[in-house]
């Protein structure tokens, strides 16, 4: 079965009661149960992992490598600061999806720059809690494709 793993950055820990204007109120409980029901109905399997640590999200790339297919990864705040991410990734040579729940683009100018965006597969962004969703079911449908 392919496998799926989907990374958090820091502070996504807290969705749900954080800047809900801003990032809606689902938690990310609430979206990895969505994302597994979307990913086992795909035959695919799901991993998913959120930490506040740059290096750790490193790690857990790294670690990837071995067993993972596809990743989903919102980098949060490391997006507009993470060269460490953005080789991680290249390094692996695993296919992503960046995800945000904002539309990056349509807030303060720091967050328009993207370390990862041009060496995505793509980038979704501003759909709230729906852009994991869109993020799962294209990753499903492109390992169906290309497997
Ligand atoms: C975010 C956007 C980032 O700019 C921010 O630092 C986050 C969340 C999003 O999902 O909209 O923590 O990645």
């Amino acid at each position: 079965m392919p496998k799926i793993l989907t990374l958090n950055g820091p502070n996504l820990n807290l969705l749900g009661t954080r800047e809900p204007d801003q990032y809606g109120s689902d938690t990310l409980e609430i979206i990895n149960k969505r994302l597994e029901e979307i990913a086992i109905s795909h035959k695919c399997e799901f991993e998913h992992h959120q930490t506040n640590s740059e290096a750790c999200l490193v790690e857990l790339i790294h670690k990837a490598q071995y067993d993972t297919n596809f990743i989903i990864i919102n980098p949060a705040a490391l997006t507009h600061t993470s060269v460490a991410l953005r080789d991680a990734l290249l390094g692996v040579d695993i296919p992503f999806i960046e995800v945000h729940l904002s539309n990056i683009h349509s807030r303060e100018n720091f967050r328009k720059n993207s370390f990862l965006s041009d060496v995505a597969m793509g980038v979704i962004t501003g759909f709230g809690s729906q852009s994991y969703d869109m993020a799962m079911e294209n990753a499903c449908i492109f390992l169906k494709t290309n497997r």
